[in-house]
């Protein structure tokens, strides 16, 4: 693949930035809304707002991280296979997107149409999940800043040294 000038190297690690940090965020945002129904609060109210945000934030967010992730990885020294803790990172973002596009999303819109009518153990699910999403999204964020466990021994060693740009 090949490498991009430091300019445009800076530009897409902000956009990586943007939108993963953002995608947390926008999990922060569901978890606070399935909390606070499970505390009182109207779920007539609220579901619809979570059914919102999931629909035009966080779903569209899940599908942009990992386009850009991936071309993070692509286009610097990085590597996509190179390193332990890209694969982890790629693994679990894209274990999280197929569950955020084919179970959150449809049970946030569910949720939403139903409102007041929607089963307590439906209701727990609304927690549990962006409770597990986050804590996955905060591995990732701490994998990516201590990026540890090196290169995996299947790298290619003549590339070795190339990414030590942290
Ligand atoms: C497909 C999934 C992903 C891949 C392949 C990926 C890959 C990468 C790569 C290669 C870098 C280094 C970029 C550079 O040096 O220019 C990076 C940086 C970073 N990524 Fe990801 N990423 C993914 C998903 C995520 C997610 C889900 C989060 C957090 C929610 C995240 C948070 C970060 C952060 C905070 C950095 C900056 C680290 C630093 O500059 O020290 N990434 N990622």
């Amino acid at each position: 693949m090949p490498r991009i000038p430091p300019t445009a190297r800076k530009g897409l690690l902000t956009l990586h930035l943007v939108t993963s940090l953002g995608w947390l965020g926008a999990d922060l945002v569901l978890l606070t809304l399935g909390i606070a129904v499970q505390r009182g609060a109207d779920p007539a109210v609220l579901y619809p707002v979570g059914a919102l945000v999931g629909t035009v934030l966080f779903a569209p967010l899940s599908v942009l991280v990992w386009l850009i992730g991936v071309a993070s990885a692509l286009l610097t020294p990085w590597g996509l296979l190179r390193y332990r803790w890209v694969v982890v990172k790629l693994v679990l973002t894209t274990v999280m997107v197929g569950l955020v596009l084919f179970l959150l999303t449809p049970n946030l819109r569910h949720a939403g149409a139903l409102g007041a009518a929607l089963p307590a153990r439906d209701r727990a699910d609304l927690v549990i999940a962006p409770a597990v999403s986050t804590s996955l999204m905060i591995i990732a964020t701490v994998l990516s800043t201590y990026k540890p466990w090196g290169r995996r021994r299947a790298a290619q060693p003549a590339l070795a040294g190339h990414a030590r740009n942290r």
